[in-house]
């Protein structure tokens, strides 16, 4: 399992890192105030929900609980919003 963490500010998500379209990694896209883009088509996901807002991908991807402790990110993989 590949997660990528995005920093907004002072939080930090965290979200599987396959786009739920064609299975490649959204760690090699771009992040805008809408989410998380994917490089190959295009399809925006929302940080905190893992829904994508624009085609071609329909289904959400999972995103994890974050806890941020003295500067370190921890990731809980057994928790999903999806
Ligand atoms: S592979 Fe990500 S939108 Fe198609």
């Amino acid at each position: 399992m590949s997660i990528v963490l995005v920093r907004n500010g002072e939080r930090v998500h965290a979200l599987a890192d396959e786009c739920s379209h064609a299975a490649v990694s959204l760690s090699e896209g771009e992040v805008s105030r809408k989410g998380i883009e994917c490089w190959l088509h295009g399809s925006c996901f929302d940080l905190e929900t893992g829904k994508p807002s624009s085609l071609p991908a329909t289904e959400p991807v999972d995103v994890y609980a974050v806890d941020i402790r003295d500067g370190d990110v921890f990731v809980d993989v057994t928790v999903t919003t999806n």
